[in-house]
């Protein structure tokens, strides 16, 4: 799949670069952003919610694990930060948010990497230059 690059400048930039990739996305995808701490995974998240017309205000679900939201489409936000082994995940029901009709999006996908489904599509947060620069690389959708 052909990849494109850009560079954001601000938390904003980042959520409208999601808000119109979510667009482009077929009802059952998942996305898994890669980036260390701070790389903009949550904020791009926001970004998707923007981008379904979510209501809710979107935070991290370091604690709960998965976070469930409703717009034109239903948003899961998994954040597999804490989990050791992906057993744990299935043990969690990953999969069955995997299978679902919504847009399911996971932040420390490399925890779970053997439950992905194939057609996962990969994105990589990385910081930039600038404080508020972040460099991100998604697949391009046709
Ligand atoms: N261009 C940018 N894009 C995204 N976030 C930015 C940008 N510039 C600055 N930031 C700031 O960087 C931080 C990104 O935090 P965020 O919670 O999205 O990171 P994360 O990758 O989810 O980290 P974690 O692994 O801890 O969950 C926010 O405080 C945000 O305001
Ligand atoms: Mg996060």
């Amino acid at each position: 799949m052909k990849q494109r690059t850009k560079l954001t400048h601000s938390p904003e930039e980042t959520q409208t670069l999601a808000a119109e990739l979510v667009t482009t996305l077929a009802p059952g995808a998942v996305l898994a952003l890669h980036g260390e701490l701070g790389a903009g995974k949550t904020c791009f998240v926001q970004g998707l919610a923007q981008g379904l017309k979510v209501q809710q205000p979107v935070s991290s679900p370091t604690y709960t694990l998965v976070n469930e939201y409703r717009g034109h489409l239903a948003l899961f936000h998994i954040d597999l930060y804490r989990l050791q082994t992906a057993d744990q995940a299935l043990d969690l029901g990953l999969d069955e948010y995997l299978e679902g009709d919504g847009i399911t999006v996971i932040e420390w996908p490399e925890r779970a990497a053997s439950v992905l489904p194939e057609n996962t599509l990969h994105i990589y947060l990385e910081h930039g230059e600038q404080a508020d620069e972040r460099r991100i690389r998604m697949p391009i959708i046709t």
